[in-house]
């Protein structure tokens, strides 16, 4: 797994004059069988979420309002996705750094999860996150 199988997703948009549909079913929009969705709002300005990375959860992580950056990175590379848009998702697969700022105000980050909270499942230490990814190397 690296940086190169996070990718954007793009998802459907209904439109209409009375106001645009997006919709997310799993088994089509998701590469993974979603069993938690969390959400992120009232962030305040300047504030900056995640900085950790994440032994086995897959998540899909939306704008559904607003906008904020989502840096990710898997130790040799790094990459800034800008999510501005209500169809569009990032998905982020496991042993990936992830630190988002940069939120407009009244953002709101929806996070689709492949599994249930668990904070053994956390890196929330960046040399310990390092020291993962050399194990796996050998
Ligand atoms: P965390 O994942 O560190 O938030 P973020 O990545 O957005 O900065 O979680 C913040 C706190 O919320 C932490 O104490 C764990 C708790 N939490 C849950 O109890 N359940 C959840 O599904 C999530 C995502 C977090």
């Amino acid at each position: 797994m690296s940086l190169a199988d996070c990718r954007i997703i793009q998802l459907p948009k209904i439109v209409n004059s009375s106001g645009n549909l997006t919709f997310i079913e799993t088994a089509r929009h998701v590469p993974f069988e979603v069993k938690r969705v969390y959400y992120l709002y009232d962030v305040p300005g300047g504030a900056v979420r995640g900085g950790h990375a994440h032994r086995q959860l897959q998540q899909l992580i939306v704008a559904i309002s607003g906008s904020f950056d989502v840096l990710l990175g898997d130790g040799s590379q790094r990459q800034r996705f800008h999510l501005n848009r209500s169809y569009y998702g990032l998905y982020v697969c496991p042993m990936i750094w992830r630190e988002l700022d940069n939120f407009s105000s009244g953002a709101v980050c929806l996070v689709l999860a492949s599994e249930l909270y668990d904070e053994s499942d956390y890196y929330r230490d960046y040399t310990d996150f390092q020291n993962a990814l050399k194990g796996q190397q050998k």
